[in-house]
């Protein structure tokens, strides 16, 4: 089920993904208790977890049930001002009641290959998983840069490709840097899929995503198709202009 809300603003798209986030974790927390989520790097996640430590939105998790992971991360130590843990946890973490033991980082100030097999070995330890069998998040958060890549899956890259690991390091030629990511295989086992798209310069790129033909190759954001679970298309007004359905 893949589903498109147009927000007015990105002010708005927040509010939107904060509400979400609430009520998925109410869900899950009662249901299986806890509440498991793989979080983003970028600019548009960024708003959606300044929102979440804030006043009446923050009181209604469960933080303790809550256990955070992320979709990828840049190849630097967490006080890097590129860490993507280190921007969730200025943003978030530092402002809510999660205990430290419920913080999942990618260790990516190892050596990149060392840190992508730290990295599936906690995710096998935590979902208690055989090996190569993929975790199932409740929910993952994803961006899409102007390029289509999502997560750190970047167009023409070997790991795109990948459906054993869980999570690879790739050295992306166009960033000239590394990049640890999970793979699609694991993105599409999730209960909950939510890409947050926000601007004007995303519009041509969202459009060739949602509405052109599959070429996940050239537009790896494609590849996310949850198996057994639910997409959703959180995007502001700017980038859905060159959408010919909205909503
Ligand atoms: C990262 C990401 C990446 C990001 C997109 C969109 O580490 O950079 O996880 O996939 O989400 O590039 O980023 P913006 O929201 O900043 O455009």
């Amino acid at each position: 089920m893949t589903d498109l809300q147009v927000c007015h603003n990105p002010e708005d798209l927040y509010r939107q993904a904060a509400v979400l986030f609430v009520r998925l974790a109410g869900e899950a927390a009662s249901v299986r208790g806890r509440f498991t989520v793989a979080l983003s790097g970028g600019s548009t996640p960024k708003g959606v977890y300044a929102l979440l430590a804030e006043g009446e939105i923050h009181k209604q998790i469960p933080w303790p049930k809550v256990h955070l992971f992320w979709g990828d991360e840049r190849c630097v130590p967490p006080t890097h001002p590129e860490s993507n843990y280190r921007m969730a946890e200025e943003t978030l973490l530092s402002r809510v009641p999660i205990p430290a033991q419920n913080i999942h980082r990618i260790p990516a100030e190892k050596a990149p290959a060392q840190a992508a097999d730290a990295y599936e070995q906690v995710l096998q330890e935590f979902f208690a998983l055989p090996q190569d069998t993929p975790p199932r998040f409740d929910l993952v958060f994803l961006g899409m840069g102007p390029d289509g890549h999502t997560a750190s899956l970047f167009p023409g890259t070997t790991g795109l490709r990948e459906d054993k690991r869980l999570v690879i390091a790739h050295y992306v030629e166009k960033l000239g840097a590394w990049r640890v990511t999970l793979t699609s295989p694991v993105l599409n086992q999730a209960a909950h899929v939510v890409f947050l798209v926000c601007g004007a310069d995303k519009a041509e790129t969202l459009r060739q995503v949602l509405e052109g033909s599959y070429e996940p190759e050239r537009l790896p954001a494609q590849l996310i198709r949850p198996v057994h679970g639910t997409l959703l298309w959180l995007v502001d007004q700017a980038a859905a202009s060159s959408l010919s359905v909205r909503e």
